[in-house]
């Protein structure tokens, strides 16, 4: 059982961002929006790394597996280019996949860009940790985290992860009735 210890990882993935061609955008619009609608204390853990398969895998699994992140949301490289890999490590890491995160996402962001559909961003659990692929573009993180953000603490009620409240005015987070702290 945990002790509680809100750790939420954050990780961009972008060749660009991470030879410095261009300030890292994604990963503080992240920790921006987690600010609003995490209650209490938290800490992060944040990387930027670039598209490479193997690396993404090895950062997921050191920031589930060392870090015990309850959380991780990555940033970009889910499009359709050669270089966009951050589906295939998430499933290469995760023991059981959630794609009702990724088909909310696409539809959240279609209402404001069509070119959502080509985000091949998905969801899956890896031990005690949830990761949430978003889209590269500033933009698409609020948007994404809104629509599937309500479900997230009680998924990571049940792997056992740390309890997460949210600022309701802000994201009101959704339990079902007689769901007990600590999963069920
Ligand atoms: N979703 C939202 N909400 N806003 C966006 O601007 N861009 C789309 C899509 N999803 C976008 C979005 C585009 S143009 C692409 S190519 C894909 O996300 C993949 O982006 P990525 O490779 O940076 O992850």
């Amino acid at each position: 059982m945990n002790d509680n210890t809100i750790c939420i990882g954050i990780l961009t993935v972008s060749d660009r961002a991470s030879s410095g061609e261009y300030e890292d955008k994604g990963g503080p619009a992240i920790h921006d929006w987690l600010t609003q609608a995490v209650k209490g204390h938290w800490e992060t853990v944040a990387r930027v790394i670039p598209d490479d398969e193997v690396l993404i895998e090895a950062t997921l699994r050191e920031l589930s597996d060392r870090e015990g992140c309850c959380l991780i949301v990555t940033t970009g490289g889910t499009g359709p280019s050669p270089r966009d890999v951050t589906p295939e490590a998430t499933e290469n890491v995760c023991s059981k996949m959630l794609p009702g995160f990724g088909e909310l996402m696409r539809s959240a962001s279609l209402a404001s860009v069509p070119t959502a559909i080509l985000s091949r961003q998905t969801a899956g659990i890896r031990g005690q940790s949830l990761i949430i692929n978003l889209p590269g573009k500033p933009a698409a993180i609020a948007e994404c985290l809104q629509a599937v953000f309500p479900a997230v603490p009680y998924c990571i009620d049940l792997i056992g992860g740390a309890y997460i409240e949210t600022h309701p005015d802000f994201c009101a987070a959704f339990r079902p009735a007689g769901a007990r702290r600590g999963g069920n």
